[in-house]
């Protein structure tokens, strides 16, 4: 006897129910990808999982794995970065420096994982000019000199 997906699900369901909604059955994907359009469902009062909508509001019959993807960063005051894609694939790197004058504060290249995530900080081009500003007002502070404030 064949039984048919859709019946599976609303066995599965039941079963893990065991008197108990709200039982969450998750999807898997290897590494570097996820499920879409959702990573889990949830059994409902009457047996049946929660449904699969794309964003459209489409329904699906099962999630699909999607390739992760690690957002580009779009903009680097006073300095330069490549490529400037709004989206990299897993093991891509980005590239970052700093126009002359000021300093690369974070990393200078930056790699996406399996997890959708980068390596390393932010990159940031300082001129140090408000480090300057800091350390005099620190200076000021600890003379008492509130008054030049
Ligand atoms: C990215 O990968 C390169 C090459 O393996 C490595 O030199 C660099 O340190 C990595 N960057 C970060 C922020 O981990």
């Amino acid at each position: 006897m064949t039984v048919s997906p859709a019946r599976l699900l609303f066995c599965s369901c039941l079963l893990l129910r065991g008197g108990m909604e709200g039982s969450v059955m998750t999807y898997h994907c290897d590494p570097g990808k996820f499920p879409f359009p959702v990573s889990y469902r949830v059994c409902s009062a009457d047996g049946d999982w929660s449904p699969l909508r794309l964003p459209s509001g489409r329904p699906v019959s099962r999630p699909i794995c999607k390739d992760m993807l690690c957002p580009g960063q779009l903009q680097l005051d006073n300095g330069e970065f490549w490529p400037r894609n709004q989206w990299f694939q897993v093991g891509t790197t980005q590239s970052f420096s700093c126009q002359e004058g000021f300093s690369l504060y974070g990393s200078a290249q930056r790699n996406c994982t399996l997890s959708g995530e980068w390596t390393g900080a932010t990159p940031i081009c300082d001129d140090h000019g408000e480090e300057m500003i800091q350390r005099l007002l620190t200076t000021l502070l600890m003379n008492n000199i509130y008054a030049v404030i």
